[in-house]
Order: C-alpha cells, then sequence, then structure tokens
C-alpha cells in the first residue's frame, strides 16, 4: 500500500515546538508578515535572522517524539511518501530516511546571491560570508516565506494523488498549497485520514478521523496499518 503522509506543527508539538495558530502559537506572538516573507528579509534582515536564529536553538534542542518515531516505523515497512510542512529534522532523527521538506529546513541556509545551499547549526547573522561565492550579507535561512512557492510541488502533487492512503497530521489546514492536497489526493480515488489534536480547517475533506495527541494517535493508527 502506498501510503502519503503530510504533517504539520503538531506533530512536533510534544517535541516542546511551538504550533502557529493555537491559542498561544508562534503567529499568536510574532507578526508573518514582519518575520516571514521577502519583504520582511529586504527591510530588517537582522530581525529576521533573530526570529530564525531562535527557532534553530530550539530546533537543536528538541527530540523526535512517539509521533516522528511511528511516521519512522511506518517508513520501515514500506512504501511510505513523507512531505512535511515542517522545518525541523525531527523526522530525520527519528529515522525517516526520505522527507519532502515543502516549507524547507531550517538547518540549511541558501545564499540569495548564488543559490549555494550549506548546512547551518550555529545563528546567522547579516555579515556571513557565503561559503561558496564569498558574497557578504547574502545568506537567509533555506525556508519558504509567504509570497513564495513551496519546494517540491510537483513531485508532492503527484505522490499525493498516485497514493492508497493520505494521512494528514498535526496541521491546520490553513496554509495552501499544503491544505489543497488532501482535495487533490480525494479527486483521484484516494482514501484519507485525519490525525490531530481538534478537527482541522479541512476536516470534512477526510474520510475518516482521529483526535487526540499526535504521539499517541499517530502510533494507535500505525499499529492498526502495518501491526
Ligand atoms: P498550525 O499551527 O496552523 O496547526 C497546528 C495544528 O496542530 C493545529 O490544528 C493543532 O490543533 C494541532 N496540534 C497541536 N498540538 C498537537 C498534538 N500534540 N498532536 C496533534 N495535533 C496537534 O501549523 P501548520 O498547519 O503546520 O508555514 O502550519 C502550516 C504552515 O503555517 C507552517 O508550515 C508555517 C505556518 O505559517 C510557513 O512558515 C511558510
Amino acid at each position: 500500500m502506498r501510503v502519503f503522509v503530510l504533517t504539520g506543527a503538531g506533530v512536533s508539538a510534544e517535541s516542546g515546538l511551538g504550533t502557529f495558530r493555537d491559542a498561544d502559537g508562534i503567529w499568536a506572538r510574532f507578526d508573518p508578515m514582519k518575520l516571514a516573507t521577502p519583504e520582511a528579509f529586504a527591510t530588517d534582515p537582522a530581525m529576521v535572522h533573530a526570529f530564525y536564529n531562535l527557532r534553530r536553538r530550539n530546533v537543536i534542542d528538541a527530540s523526535p517524539n512517539e509521533a516522528h518515531a511511528a511516521i519512522a516505523k511506518l517508513a520501515r515497512h514500506g512504501d511510505l511518501f513523507l512531505c512535511t510542512q515542517n522545518i525541523d529534522d525531527l523526522h530525520e532523527r527519528a529515522g525517516s530516511p526520505s522527507v519532502h521538506h515543502m516549507h524547507g529546513e531550517l538547518l540549511i541556509s541558501r545564499c540569495a546571491f548564488c543559490g549555494a545551499r550549506t548546512e547551518q547549526f550555529g545563528d546567522l547573522t547579516t555579515d556571513d560570508p557565503c561559503a561558496a561565492c564569498g558574497r557578504l550579507g547574502a545568506l537567509r535561512p533555506d525556508v519558504v516565506w509567504f509570497g513564495e512557492t513551496p519546494f517540491d510541488l510537483a513531485a508532492i502533487e503527484a505522490a499525493a494523488v498516485q497514493a492508497d492512503l493520505f494521512v494528514s497530521i498535526g496541521t491546520s489546514g490553513g496554509v495552501y498549497p499544503a491544505a489543497g492536497l488532501v482535495r487533490l489526493a480525494r479527486h483521484h480515488g484516494v482514501r484519507t485520514a485525519e490525525i490531530n489534536l481538534e478537527p482541522s480547517q479541512i476536516a470534512g475533506a477526510f474520510d475518516k478521523r482521529r483526535y487526540g495527541p499526535a504521539s499517541i494517535e499517530v502510533a494507535r493508527f500505525v499499529a492498526g496499518l502495518i501491526g
């Protein structure tokens, strides 16, 4: 069975990484238009770096939870296409071998001048040189900001429509094109399931729904699929 899994911030919530749209979420405390757009970076790159530096340190300090582990178990068992909106590396650290980061990765920097991508574990500043071209001040986190196109979208959409089962985990369904994948998959006859703390904004698009903490519900779901 080909399984397509889409994860969002809820899968990493129990690892201590904040979600975005919950009452105490990241976008309740910070204005995304001032921190997560190309215009924000052009206006105040130091402030944008400070925001992502803090988030990078949080990711490095976090550990995968039972939900990441269950998804890695599913990956070892068979045909899994794992797509995440998360910019952390917790799926990889839990053992998932292939992760499609549609919103990019925080532990990679990208040179806006030459496009080179480099592992980034430390803080980024506006003075850092690019390791490839030497240009100063052109490095940015390799993440997708509002107004930018998600990575790998054609491959992600192709995998979603070819799956036998589409599973959405820990996402509010508020950000497109990720939130549109379930309807695309359904349109092609794919069975769909949602696992979330509460019904998402697009809960009606799922055939099956399970509500509760991802660490418990994803582990149960995977056990039900593969025994
Ligand atoms: P959201 O913060 O919008 O939604 C997180 C979802 O996870 C909510 O529906 C919560 O109810 C649920 N949740 C919280 N804790 C959970 C738990 N322990 N177990 C299961 N579910 C839980 O995050 P995303 O949907 O991932 O994009 O947000 C999508 C995109 O919006 C992000 O990738 C980011 C953000 O702006 C960019 O920065 C481009």
